[in-house]
């Protein structure tokens, strides 16, 4: 029996927990949230869609009731404010942590061999906490952003192109920040074939634009931040790792030296097993690249001396 803890049953988590469901991922999910209630609700809502959808997984809700999820196999945390038109993900720090701390530290008293997925923003940043204050293996704590991010530069690569979103293939790592996150165009491809061969170079320079601010023109539109393909891409993390996929997929891992940094939770390639992190694979950057990245890191760690500030660390 696999089971799946969502903490956080708001947009984004409820998102997820409904894609894990609908597409039997787990046998169990369990949704967790501080709202009286609103788990339930939204559990008994999606279980009435099992018959019409065909679908065999449980889903059921608690409130704060962390008893109920014992045994979970990995927990997905995405507790915590989103951000509003015009703030950075940065700016959430100060609410978040305390509650992904806390809520970690829950979740470990009743799963204590769970792989973590951290989803609440800024996720590098809470990605970070997680690792220094939960003292887990580092193949243990991801952050899930760079799935997104990936999913949403294939999502306007495939527009330049006028394809299917399948059709092409291309990665964002760095940190999951609006000025952070580095499209690797150079390494993208339409049908294995590199896209510059059918964009321009301006073309491509504004698909990597759109993909870094791809959320903030969400959260223009919506009033909060986005949760269909955030919620997607927590799930499909999650399906890799319970289904020992073995996907390559950039995710935020704790960095000991790949790329250049240490101390630091960012996003690179990762290959995804049962294990969580299974390997960190290192791309040939090149020197543009490099400085990008350094830059992304440097960046990051800025957001991460701020959880000495609010008393996280
Ligand atoms: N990493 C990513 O790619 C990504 C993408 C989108 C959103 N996010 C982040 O995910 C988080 C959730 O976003 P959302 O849109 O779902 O927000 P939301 O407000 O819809 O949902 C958050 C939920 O967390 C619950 N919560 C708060 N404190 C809690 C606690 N201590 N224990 C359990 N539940 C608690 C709230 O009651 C609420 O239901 C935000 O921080 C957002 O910035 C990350």
């Amino acid at each position: 029996m696999s089971k799946v803890t969502v903490v956080g049953a708001g947009n984004v988590g409820a998102t997820c927990a409904n894609v894990l469901a609908f597409n039997e991922v787990a046998d169990e999910v369990v949704m967790l949230d501080v709202k009286e209630g609103v788990s339930e609700g939204k559990a008994m809502d999606m279980m009435q869609t099992a018959q019409l959808l065909g679908f065999d997984t449980t889903l059921t809700g608690c409130t704060n009731d962390y008893a109920q999820t014992a045994d979970s196999d990995v927990v997905v945390i995405t507790s915590g404010i989103p951000r509003k038109p015009g703030m950075t993900r940065e700016e959430l720090i100060g609410v978040n942590a305390g509650i992904v701390k806390s809520v970690a530290e829950n979740l470990l008293k009743y799963s204590p061999n769970a792989i973590i997925v951290v989803i609440s923003n800024p996720m590098d940043t809470m990605t970070y906490l997680a690792l220094k204050s939960l003292g887990l293996p580092k193949n243990r704590i991801i952050g899930m952003g760079g799935a997104l991010d990936s999913s949403r530069f294939k999502y306007f690569l495939s527009q330049a192109l006028g394809c299917n979103a399948n059709e092409v293939e291309g990665m964002v790592i760095g940190g999951h920040g609006d000025t952070t996150m580095i499209p690797l165009t150079r390494f993208a491809t339409y049908k294995g074939l590199p896209i510059s061969n059918f964009l321009s170079a301006e073309k491509i320079e504004e698909v990597a634009k759109s993909t870094m601010v791809g959320g903030a023109t969400l959260t223009g539109l919506l009033g909060t931040s986005a949760w269909y393909a955030p919620g997607a891409a927590g799930a499909f993390v999650v399906e890799a790792i319970l289904h020992n996929q073995m996907k390559l997929v950039p995710c935020s891992v704790s960095l000991e030296g790949e790329y250049g940094e240490t101390d630091i939770c960012c996003g690179v390639p990762v290959i995804l097993g049962k294990n969580g992190i299974e390997k960190i694979v290192e791309l040939p950057l090149d020197e543009a690249e490099k400085a990008a990245f350094k830059a992304s890191a440097d960046a990051v760690r800025k957001v991460n001396g701020a959880l000495k500030e609010v008393g996280a660390l």
